[in-house]
C-alpha cells in the first residue's frame, strides 16, 4: 500500500486526478471504477478542468460505479446516477452508453446484482477503482462484517451510514434503507485501487488502516492489504492520528 500525504483537500484532488488522467492516457479504453460522496468531487472537478483545458478524451473510456441506492428514481437528485451526471459525465465527452451504475429500480434486485457482476466481467474488469472510506472503514457500501468473498449484493444500510448520508436529504427518513453495492471481491479484482481520505472525521479510520495492518472483516478497508496495487491519498486532517 503506497501512501501519498497531501497538505489539504485541493492537493489530494489534484494528485488523484493526475493518476486517473495518466491511466486514461496510457489506456484510452480503460475501465474506471468510480465512487460518489463528498471525497471524489474535487477530483471530478479537476478531471473536468483538464478535459476542457487539455482535451483529455473519455470517448472510449468505460466507467462503472460502486453502488446505487435501492428505490430512488434515477432522476432523483440523490440517486448516484444523477450525482455522476451532475458531477462528471455531463461535463466530459464520455458516451453515456459507456457509463454503468447498478439499477436500484430493477424489478428483481437479486438478478440485478448478478447482471452487474457479469457486466464487470464482460467489459474486461476494472483497470482503476476509485474509493472513498466510511468513518467505520466501509468501502462501497460494504459495512463491517461483510465477508471479503462477497460480489455485488444488496445491503441494508446501517443507521450510522444513513445518518452520515442524511446531509444530502431533507430528512433522515428520506434516506433509502437499502443499496446495491459491488462486493469486496469485485473491488479486489480491480487491477489498481486508489483510495482517498480527507478530513478529521476520517482520522480514526485512517489510523486503523495505516497502523494496524491487520486484515479483519470488522474493518472492510483492511481487505485492501490483500491487493498488490493500492495507492492511498490522504490529507493532513485525515492523517492527524497517524505519526
Ligand atoms: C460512495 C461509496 C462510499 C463512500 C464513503 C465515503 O460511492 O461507495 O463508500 O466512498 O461513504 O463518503 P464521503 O466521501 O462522502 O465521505
Amino acid at each position: 500500500m503506497k501512501l501519498i500525504r497531501t497538505p489539504h483537500y485541493q492537493e489530494l484532488s489534484m494528485k488523484a486526478a493526475a493518476i486517473i488522467i495518466k491511466t486514461i492516457q496510457t489506456n484510452p479504453t480503460a475501465v474506471l471504477g468510480l465512487a460518489t460522496g463528498s471525497t471524489p468531487t474535487g477530483t471530478y472537478e479537476r478531471l473536468i478542468k483538464d478535459h476542457v483545458e487539455n482535451g483529455t478524451s473519455y470517448k472510449d473510456i468505460r466507467t462503472i460505479n460502486l453502488d446505487e441506492y435501492v428505490g430512488l428514481p434515477t432522476e432523483d437528485i440523490n440517486s448516484y446516477r444523477s450525482f455522476m451526471e451532475r458531477k462528471l459525465f455531463s461535463a466530459i465527452d464520455i458516451n453515456p452508453k459507456n457509463t454503468y451504475l447498478p439499477n436500484g429500480n430493477a424489478v428483481d434486485i437479486q438478478d440485478e446484482c448478478a447482471r452487474y457482476d457479469q457486466l464487470i466481467q464482460s467489459i474486461g474488469g476494472i483497470d482503476l477503482q476509485l474509493l472513498g472510506i466510511g468513518e467505520n472503514g466501509h468501502i462501497g457500501f460494504n459495512e463491517p462484517g461483510t465477508p471479503f468473498t462477497e460480489t455485488t449484493h444488496v445491503v441494508e444500510l446501517t443507521h450510522n451510514t444513513r445518518k452520515a448520508n442524511a446531509r444530502f436529504f431533507k430528512n433522515i427518513k428520506d434516506v433509502p434503507t437499502q443499496a446495491i453495492t459491488m462486493g469486496i471481491k469485485n473491488i479486489l479484482e480491480s487491477k489498481a485501487i486508489l483510495l482517498l481520505a480527507s478530513g478529521e472525521n476520517k482520522a480514526e479510520a485512517m489510523a486503523r488502516l495505516l497502523t494496524s495492518h491487520k486484515t479483519t472483516e470488522s474493518f472492510p478497508a483492511s481487505s485492501l492489504f490483500q491487493h498488490q496495487n493500492v495507492t492511498v491519498i490522504a490529507d493532513e486532517a485525515a492523517l492527524s492520528l497517524v505519526d
